[in-house]
């Protein structure tokens, strides 16, 4: 099967075609994602939550997001691999050039980076160095200090305004992709709209051009505390192939997310 490409994301959102999107931390679980047809496979900081099992993803390092791509990166053939920044490896577009190069060369063919402000410059000197940059709006993992938790992002009509334009100073930076996480349906519409690179949902509404869910939460992993916009795929799919192929099926076809995995 012919891998996917980085200029292959503006033609799938050009021909309505949805891209479907997981976590994934190893080779078997890629392999597996890869086979059912996942478009785009993401080695994400979350591992620091669900496979280190801290608080937050802001003890996650260079190195074990590289570990994490190196294993990911054996068991993709077509899916496109995306792997984080992790927090700080962006502070500066030196320190990103460098944790980019590394993650690349550990078999990612795109890197994701959290935020706009200071981290435009860092997109653009990235893509001036042929590293393809998704970029990552709304709720920012990497934020939780600031914002004091997890929570939908982007209600009051300021914060929708600074996120609009936020979405499309990262395209123009030269961004291929861009994640929102945790905003309102009708503002990640309007987003999805402005802007000419797929944008890629997670709580974020059925308008996006894409979804992306963590591999834990497809499989009703998570303990404690359940986002909306989790859904447990297995309990529908029977097993890990299964729920793989109904989450393919329903990103496909529009069906996920629905007004109940969605904020308004
Ligand atoms: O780290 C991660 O898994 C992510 C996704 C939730 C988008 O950034
Ligand atoms: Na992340």
């Amino acid at each position: 099967r012919k891998p996917l490409t980085v200029p292959a994301l503006a033609e799938a959102k050009r021909g309505g075609h949805k891209l479907a999107m997981l976590t994934a931390y190893d080779a078997g679980f890629a392999r597996a994602f890869d086979d059912s047809g996942v478009d785009l496979l993401l080695v994400g900081d979350s591992l620091g939550m669900v496979v280190q099992g801290h608080d937050s993803t802001l003890p996650v390092t260079v190195d074990d997001i590289a570990y994490h791509t190196a294993c990911v990166a054996r068991g993709v053939s077509r899916a496109l691999l995306v792997a984080d920044l992790p927090f700080q490896a962006d502070a500066t577009p030196e320190r990103a050039l460098d944790a980019s190069t590394r993650l690349l060369q550990a078999g990612a063919r795109m890197v994701k980076l959290e935020g706009a402000g200071h981290k435009l410059e860092v997109i653009r000197f990235l893509v001036e160095r042929e590293i393809p940059v998704c970029a990552h709006l709304g709720l920012t993992p990497q934020s939780v200090l600031r914002l004091g938790g997890y929570k939908v992002q982007g209600r009051e009509d300021e914060a929708a305004r600074k996120l609009r334009a936020d979405a499309s100073a990262v395209a123009d930076a030269g961004a291929a992709l861009l994640v929102l996480e945790c905003v309102p349906s009708p503002l990640a519409q309007a987003i999805t709209t402005d802007v000419a690179i797929p944008t890629i949902g997670i709580g974020a509404g059925p308008h996006c051009d894409g979804q992306v869910l963590v591999l834990h939460d497809i499989l009703g992993l998570q303990g404690g505390h359940r986002p909306k916009f989790v859904k447990d795929f297995l309990a529908e799919g029977g097993s890990v192939a299964g729920a793989v192929q109904a989450y393919v099926a329903a990103v496909r076809d529009g069906s996920f997310p629905d007004a109940a995995h969605s904020y308004a």
